[in-house]
């Protein structure tokens, strides 16, 4: 091994020796082609001492102050990066020359996107694995096992996590397990290569706590809403704590326009149907109807409505109909209240009745009648 280690450093040529000496340029995190699912990663690398390096993201230079650890013949930098949708390029540059030192991708796949990662060669990143941690291990505390708590096997105890994961226990709403610190509930203390992986994917994984409410939600909709059919829970759910109730990631509508804003025609926070939220109207995980509502047609509005609904009344004028077999304006659907009212608002803000943007009576009228 020794003998090994001689015969390389002979045979480096003269120059290079006293880099050799200093050590090279290493990479400790994150892979060099990695997929991450959270908006930003831990850069961990290290350059010989005294050597002045910064981060290059697609030509433009990073600033950002991370901690750096200086040694006797390496310094060690952390710094988070920053990650947008997709593929993020990042070039570790020495400052004298810039010449790139360390070079890697990371593929950022958002939580809510139901796309499977991206290019060749690229794979989940798992930073957990025994090889990855023992580039920390000297300086931090990353104990083969975890010390659990008396009568709870599953919890870590204190927290240990939370050095390097600050942001997990922030949640405003936290998610029960995670709020009485029971990680490895869902996160596998073995390493099976890598420790800490999710023990089921969902939606079993939710399901070994929450089987009533799949059974209520999978099994007896007619209709299913896309993501939760494609078992997308953590599409809209945090699994660690959301921002508001039901650990939800963004509350609606901020969270319904990630994947619906071209559905939704105008500025949301102008023109939506008073001020009832998208989920007062459609069931987040399915429904009776494919629009994902209690009630079909007119009798879904009728449940907010019940005057206007009222057949003897005539509705806008007396004696005209709400409900008919044909709708002229929209062939092949019959008359009903979305015929004239736009259930989401109209770009026309300035008129109230949110009526299809139809600036005049008349020409409101003469969209049937001509
Ligand atoms: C040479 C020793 C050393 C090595 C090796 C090392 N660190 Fe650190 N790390 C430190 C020091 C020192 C700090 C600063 C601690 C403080 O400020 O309290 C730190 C801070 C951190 C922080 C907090 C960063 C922040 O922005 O506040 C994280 C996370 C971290 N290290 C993770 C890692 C990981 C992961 C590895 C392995 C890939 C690693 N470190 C390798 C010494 C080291
Ligand atoms: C020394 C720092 C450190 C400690 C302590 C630590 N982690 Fe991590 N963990 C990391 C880094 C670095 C990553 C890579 C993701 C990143 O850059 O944010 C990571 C990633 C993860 C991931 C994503 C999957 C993976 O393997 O990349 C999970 C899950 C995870 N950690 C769980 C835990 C749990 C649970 C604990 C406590 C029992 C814990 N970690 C303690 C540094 C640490
Ligand atoms: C209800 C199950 C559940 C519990 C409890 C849980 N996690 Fe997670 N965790 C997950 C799932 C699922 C993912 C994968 C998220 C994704 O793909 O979007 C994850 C991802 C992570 C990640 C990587 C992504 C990120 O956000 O940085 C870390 C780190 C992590 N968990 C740490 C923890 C820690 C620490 C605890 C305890 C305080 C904990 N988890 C408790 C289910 C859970
Ligand atoms: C280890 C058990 C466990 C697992 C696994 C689990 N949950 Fe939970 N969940 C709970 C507990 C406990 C509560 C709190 C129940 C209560 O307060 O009535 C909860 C509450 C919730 C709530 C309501 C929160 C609120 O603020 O109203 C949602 C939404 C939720 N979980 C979604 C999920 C999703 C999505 C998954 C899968 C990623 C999941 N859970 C996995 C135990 C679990
Ligand atoms: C499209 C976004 C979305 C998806 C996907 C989704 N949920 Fe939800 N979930 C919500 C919203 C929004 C709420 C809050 C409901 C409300 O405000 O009426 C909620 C509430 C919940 C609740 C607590 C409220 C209750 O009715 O008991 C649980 C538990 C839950 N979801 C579990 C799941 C599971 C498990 C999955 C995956 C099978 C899932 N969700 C997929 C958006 C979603
Ligand atoms: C991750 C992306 C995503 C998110 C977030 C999301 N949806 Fe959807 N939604 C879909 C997909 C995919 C479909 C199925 C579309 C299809 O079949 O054409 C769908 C279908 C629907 C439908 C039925 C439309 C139809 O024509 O069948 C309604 C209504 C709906 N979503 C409302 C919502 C609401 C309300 C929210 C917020 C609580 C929401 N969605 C959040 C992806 C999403
Ligand atoms: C007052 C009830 C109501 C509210 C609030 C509401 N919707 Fe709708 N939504 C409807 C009705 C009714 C339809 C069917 C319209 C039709 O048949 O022409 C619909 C249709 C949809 C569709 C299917 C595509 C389309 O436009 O035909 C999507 C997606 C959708 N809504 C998403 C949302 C989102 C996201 C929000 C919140 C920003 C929201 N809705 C708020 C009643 C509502
Ligand atoms: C969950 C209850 C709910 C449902 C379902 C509902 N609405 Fe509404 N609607 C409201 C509320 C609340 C307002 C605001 C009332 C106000 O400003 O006085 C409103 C306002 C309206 C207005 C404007 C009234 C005005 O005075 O300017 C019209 C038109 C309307 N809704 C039609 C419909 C139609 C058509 C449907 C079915 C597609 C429907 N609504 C479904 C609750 C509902
Ligand atoms: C033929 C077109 C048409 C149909 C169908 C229609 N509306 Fe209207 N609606 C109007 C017009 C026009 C107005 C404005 C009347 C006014 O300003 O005097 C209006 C006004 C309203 C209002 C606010 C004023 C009021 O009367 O309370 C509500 C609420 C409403 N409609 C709900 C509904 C519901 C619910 C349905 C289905 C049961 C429906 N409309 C069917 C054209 C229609
Ligand atoms: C979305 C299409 C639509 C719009 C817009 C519409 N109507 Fe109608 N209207 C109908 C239908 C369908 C009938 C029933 C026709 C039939 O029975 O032949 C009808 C019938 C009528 C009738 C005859 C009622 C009766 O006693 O038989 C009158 C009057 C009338 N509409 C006036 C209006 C006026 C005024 C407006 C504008 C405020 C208007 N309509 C807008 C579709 C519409």
């Amino acid at each position: 091994m020794r003998t090994a280690l001689l015969a390389a450093l002979v045979s480096l040529p003269l120059a290079a020796a006293p880099a050799a000496a200093r050590g090279l340029p290493r990479l400790l995190a994150p892979a060099e082609t990695g997929v991450v699912r959270a908006p930003q990663v831990l850069l961990v690398y290290t350059v010989p001492a005294g050597e002045q390096t910064f981060v290059r993201t697609n030509g433009k230079r990073l600033d950002r102050k991370g901690v750096s650890v200086p040694g006797d013949r390496e310094d060690l930098f952390h710094l988070q990066l920053p990650l947008e949708e997709g593929r993020n390029r990042f070039e570790v540059v020495r400052a004298v020359d810039e010449k790139v030192r360390l070079a890697f991708t990371v593929t950022y796949v958002p939580p809510y996107s139901l796309r499977t990662p991206v290019a060749p060669g690229d794979r989940p990143y798992a930073f957990h694995t025994r090889e990855r941690e023992a580039g920390c291990s000297g300086c931090h505390n990353l104990p083969e096992t975890y010390e659990t708590v008396p009568d709870r096997p599953l919890a870590p105890a204190g927290k240990v996590c939370g050095a390097c994961h600050p942001g997990i226990e922030k949640a405003p709403n936290l998610h029960g397990p995670t709020a009485v610190y029971a990680c490895f509930m869902c996160h596998d203390p073995e390493y099976r290569s890598a420790r800490f992986t999710i023990a089921a994917s969902q939606p079993a994984g939710c399901g070994r706590c929450h089987e009533d409410f799949l059974a209520r939600i999978l099994g007896s909709r007619k209709f299913v809403h896309g993501p939760v059919a494609a078992g997308g829970c953590l599409v809209c759910h945090d699994p660690h704590g959301g921002k508001t109730t039901a650990v939800l990631r963004e509350a609606p509508p901020k969270l319904c326009l990630l994947c619906h804003a071209d559905t939704l025609p105008l500025p949301v926070e102008k023109g939506l149907h008073g001020s009832v939220p998208c989920t007062q109207c459609h069931n987040p995980h399915g429904g009776d109807t494919q629009i994902l509502t209690a009630k079909a047609g007119n009798a879904f509005c009728a449940g907010c409505h019940p005057d206007v609904a009222d057949e003897g009344r005539g509705h806008p004028v007396a004696g005209h109909p709400v409900e008919a077999e044909v709708d002229p304006s929209r062939p092949g659907r019959p008359l009903g209240c979305v015929s004239c009212h736009a259930p989401h608002g109209v770009s026309d803000v300035s008129r109230a009745r949110i009526l299809e943007n139809e600036q005049t009576q008349t020409r409101f009228c003469r969209k049937c009648h001509y």
